[in-house]
């Protein structure tokens, strides 16, 4: 496995699918992960892809994942952490890492990594990202946005946040959802800088 490990958080916005996406890609491409999920995220899983939610136990997500054809190569390839775990290793500046991305990312934990409020495992650790100045990339989900959602955007930009958009494009034609749904974590990989064929790039 390659260097340090990725962070993947799912908070409680709809489109857990592209979370769990996200998390194949980086197994596939050899990449060490790591999980966090608050208990929103779960709800939404367990309403959009059916996740059985089964309190705390770390090895029932990673069934899930395999469900999901997410096939690590070892089971330290992936942990799991969940929103309590507050004295977990990516609470700490000192832990290295590769990057956190919050996909997809509630308004809520949007307003509380905008804020500095950092009361879970999740937004504690996209605080420190900021601070240690670590790639953190946020992928919002709401529609349409209000004065609020727009200004905390703009914060977590200014304090070194990506926002990327769950935007999806179609020039590629797009067939199935997955398709759909490639096209949007094809970009948060660009932007991890992990080289990729998830999708045909553009060329005119
Ligand atoms: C099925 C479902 C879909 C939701 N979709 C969204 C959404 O797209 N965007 C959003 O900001 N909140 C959404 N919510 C509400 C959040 O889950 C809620 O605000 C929660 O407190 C977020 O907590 P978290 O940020 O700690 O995960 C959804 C809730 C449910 C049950």
């Amino acid at each position: 496995m390659k260097d340090h490990p990725y962070i993947v958080a799912i908070s409680g916005a709809s489109g857990s699918i592209y979370g769990v996406r996200l998390i194949k890609a980086l197994v596939e491409l050899d990449r060490q992960v790591l999980v966090i999920l608050s208990n929103s995220g779960l709800e939404v899983l367990s309403h959009e892809m059916g996740y059985k939610k089964i309190d705390g136990k770390t090895e029932a997500f990673k069934e899930f994942l395999v469900s999901c054809g997410v096939q690590m190569r070892s089971q330290d390839q992936l942990e799991v952490f969940y929103e309590d775990q507050m004295a977990s290793a990516s609470a700490s500046g000192s832990f290295i890492h590769c990057g956190m991305v919050v996909v997809p990312c509630s308004m809520k934990t949007l307003s509380a990594i905008s804020s500095g409020f950092a009361d879970t495992l999740l937004t504690r650790s996209a605080d420190v990202c900021l601070k240690e100045r670590r790639p953190l990339i946020l992928v919002p989900r709401e529609t349409p946005y209000n004065l609020i959602h727009l200004e905390n955007m703009t914060r977590a930009h200014l304090a070194g946040a990506v926002i990327l958009a769950p935007s999806p494009s179609f020039y590629g034609f797009p067939k199935t959802i997955e398709d759909l749904v490639d096209t949007v974590v094809a970009r948060i990989l660009d932007h991890l800088k992990i080289s990729h064929d998830l999708l045909p790039r553009w060329s005119s």
